[in-house]
């Protein structure tokens, strides 16, 4: 039998990255040889750090590196002293932009173990996905100021939605809907917004025809984020445009529990360039350096990971054994009540594994 390999890009960043992704490799490790695949890490020490020393987050070339990668494994990049716009700008929105990484998709799941901040809601009322459209939408650089200083002064910045990119994230949710519940709920605005918004929800109801069977339901996103706090049990998988998915994926992890728990991905679907996992944390820097960082985001990561390689046994271990270290107090973090610190926590999910 011969051994499948994936070469990961790995890029630890600055801050607890450094803590949590080496803790996240180990998870893997502990899977990888059980399910017949080994994993060459490629460390890459893109960072805040190595922006201090070379005046660049990346080398020039940074993105054609990484992009013929299995897939890119990341944890967060920010350091104080460097402006968050230089490590936002000089790494992660190239990454995302130049591999056509369009859908982020983020899962929120009550794990047994963790309270939400919701009273009185346990695991089988929270779990669903919400996926944003990564690339285009209101995060546009087509704008401008005018008269700047004066009484005059005025500024615009449009919104940029093309059929293209409408369609294939509404697809990229239909799909996922249909191997989970078969639900989708669209985040829309078209009340407010009179022609990108009528126009997401032409788009959705024309995905809505394409995939029969699928379940649908749209809000405005002023009620949804209601809808979140008060039924979070309605959902299955939420579709929104850029600005809409990025305030939703902040919205739902946190109904989830913790931040130092929260996964995601940002997918070339197609598989044309490689995709990228991160925590959904940043680097930390209140705790980072003393070992105590959860790092469960950064395994659960690994596991969607790990499904997208096509690695699906693997990755549901790594579940299994994240939900068994979460069941015991000993063996969660301190940002869950718990004593443990990154190292001991690494290990209980290390142990649960088989
Ligand atoms: P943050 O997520 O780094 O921290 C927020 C709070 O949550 C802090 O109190 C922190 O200690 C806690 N926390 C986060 N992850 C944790 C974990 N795994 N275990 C235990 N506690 C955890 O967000 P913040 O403070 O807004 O940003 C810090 C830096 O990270 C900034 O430079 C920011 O730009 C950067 N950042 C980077 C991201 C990325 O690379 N994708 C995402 C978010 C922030
Ligand atoms: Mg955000």
């Amino acid at each position: 039998m011969t051994t499948r390999r994936y070469r990961i890009a790995t890029i630890p960043g600055d801050g607890i990255g450094t803590e949590v992704i080496p803790a996240g490799q180990r998870a893997v490790e502990a899977v990888a040889a059980r399910h017949g695949f080994a994993v060459a890490w490629d460390v890459y020490d893109w960072s805040c750090a190595r922006y201090a020393e070379t005046g660049r987050m990346m080398p020039e070339d940074g993105v054609d590196r990484v992009r013929g990668a299995d897939a890119i494994y990341l944890g967060a990049v920010g350091a104080p002293g460097v402006p968050d716009h230089v490590s936002l700008w000089g790494l992660l929105i190239p990454l995302r932009r130049e591999l056509d990484l369009y859908a982020n998709v983020r899962p929120v799941k009550l794990i047994e173990g963790i309270t939400s901040p919701l009273a009185g809601r346990g695991p089988e009322d929270i779990d669903f996905v919400v996926v944003r459209e990564n690339v285009e939408g209101e995060y546009s650089e087509i704008g401008g100021r005018l008269h700047g200083g004066t009484e005059h002064e005025m500024v615009s910045q449009m919104s940029v939605f093309t059929r293209r990119c409408t369609d294939r994230i509404m697809d990229y949710a239909f799909e996922l809907a249909k191997g989970r519940r078969g639900h989708v709920t669209s985040a829309t605005k078209s009340n407010g917004i009179v022609h990108t918004m009528p126009f997401w929800d032409e788009r959705f109801a024309a995905a809505a025809a394409r995939h029969p069977g699928v379940e649908t339901v749209q809000y405005h996103i002023d009620i949804l984020t209601a809808y979140f706090v008060r039924n979070p049990d309605w959902f299955d998988v939420v579709v929104g445009s850029n600005l809409f998915g990025d305030i939703l994926s902040d919205l739902g992890p946190a109904i989830a529990g913790s931040i130092g728990i929260a996964p995601s991905a940002n997918l070339n679907p197609e598989r044309a360039a490689a995709s990228m996992f991160e925590p959904v944390h940043g680097s930390a820097p209140d705790i980072a350096g003393q070992g105590v960082a959860n790092p469960i985001a950064a395994v659960w990561t690994a596991a969607m990971m790990l499904e997208h390689l096509g690695e699906d046994e693997a990755a549901a271990e790594l579940m299994g054994a994240i939900e068994a270290s979460l069941a015991r107090p000993e063996t969660r973090t301190r940002d869950l009540g718990g004593t443990a610190d990154t190292d001991g926590s690494i290990r209980a999910v290390i142990e649960a594994i088989g």
